[in-house]
């Protein structure tokens, strides 16, 4: 199953933020060339992918065989991710098994799914975990295990299982962004005394590059990954550690964050492309309630021993890929985590 050195990857999902860090992961060292998959090859990510060398992009959309079969044709490899929160549940789950089948019809040697927890059935098929885009997900990286019982000589395949980039507690518009009052970041989110399993993106491109570099050991892996499973009182606490800056975290009843920030959001689709009409559509109150109670009652787990192994110099904790960050944008000329901060603003649900 070894490639032939350079080995050409097709990755679905390239210009997205875990797209990005797996093909940097890819080509930084010229291994691996890659074809990258957009419906935009101008678009601004599309043009940083090129930038980096090896990457060439194939413009189409998952949903459609023709373009599928001309990214996976002539490629040793597929990583493929495809976004739940364009297609939806049902319609993810169908096109990342035709992924499957035409990477393997088209003679691709080894295949990596993105992929998340299956939680419904990890929480013994209790609806109250049910979070479409980690089932849509988590169901099909089952299916895949099982072809690989069959088809493991002639397609290898893993699992990359990810989780909330850490990125997410940091940034506008997602379900754990803080907010400044009266100067003070806080986390107002449905977790109590449980914790997130973030993981770094960076380590995520870490970890896809091995799953390449690694097929014997790799076949029929599900390596799931995070840096830690994080408590919000610490992650507060990291922050302010780290910028100096006050932070806190206060447990949320699921009611008062649906009437928070998320309120205009809550009914609508968990996809912008799903069907609103269809039964099977999750809204994202529903959606996101399942997501926060997966991490609020310690449904997911990690195996932290195997991930120190495979990756002994990975990032252990949410205190230090804070510190990477407030270094990194340092360098980089944007200033730290901190900057465009201020201590003296008092206004309600200011958003970090
Ligand atoms: N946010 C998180 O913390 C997190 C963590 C783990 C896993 N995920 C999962 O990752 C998936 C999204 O990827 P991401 O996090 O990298 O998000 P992202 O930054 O929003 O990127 C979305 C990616 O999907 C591509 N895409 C969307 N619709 C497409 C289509 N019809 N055809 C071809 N490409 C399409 C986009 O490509 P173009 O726009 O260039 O076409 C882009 O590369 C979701 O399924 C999500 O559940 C998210």
């Amino acid at each position: 199953m070894a490639f032939q050195d350079p080995s050409r990857i097709f990755v679905v999902g390239g210009t997205g933020a875990q797209g990005f860090a797996v093909i940097r992961g890819l080509v930084s060292d010229r291994k691996y060339f890659v074809r990258a998959l957009s419906r935009d090859p101008a678009s601004r990510r599309a043009t940083a992918l090129t930038a980096l060398g090896n990457v060439s992009i194939l413009k189409g959309t998952f949903a459609d065989e023709a373009v599928l079969r001309a990214g996976f044709r002539d490629c040793d490899g597929a990583y493929v991710n495809i976004d739940g929160f364009n297609a939806g549940e049902k319609t993810e789950m169908y096109w990342a098994i035709r992924s499957y089948e035409i990477a393997i019809e088209e003679g691709v040697k080894f295949f990596v799914y993105g992929n998340l927890d299956y939680g419904l059935k990890q929480s013994g098929y209790d609806s109250r975990f049910r979070t479409g885009h980690y089932d849509g997900k988590g169901r099909v990286g089952e299916w895949i295990l099982f072809q690989n019982q069959f088809n493991r000589e002639r397609m290898g395949a893993a699992l990359l299982t990810t989780g909330p980039y850490m990125e997410m507690a940091f940034s506008a518009m997602t379900p754990m962004t803080p907010s400044i009052e009266c100067g003070v970041a806080t986390w107002r989110v449905p977790l109590g005394m449980g914790a997130v399993p973030h993981a770094a993106l960076e380590d995520c491109g870490y970890y896809a590059r091995w799953l390449f570099d690694n097929q014997s050991r790799a076949n029929g892996m599900d390596l799931a990954v995070a840096i830690e499973h994080v408590e919000y009182g610490k992650l507060a606490e990291a922050f302010e550690r780290v910028t100096g800056h006050p932070a806190r975290y206060i447990d949320t009843e699921l009611d008062a964050y649906w009437s928070g920030p998320l309120k205009a959001a809550a009914s609508l689709p968990a996809g912008y492309n799903a069907d609103p009409h269809d039964k099977s559509t999750m809204s994202f109150r529903d959606n996101f309630t399942g997501f926060w109670n997966l991490w609020k009652f310690g449904i997911v787990k990690r195996d932290y021993a195997l991930l120190d192994e495979i990756h002994p110099t990975r990032i252990r904790s949410v205190e230090s890929w804070l510190r990477r960050e407030e270094e990194l944008g340092k360098v980089q000329g944007k200033g730290g985590f901190g900057s465009g901060f201020s201590p003296k603003t008092c206004s309600n649900r200011r958003h970090y």
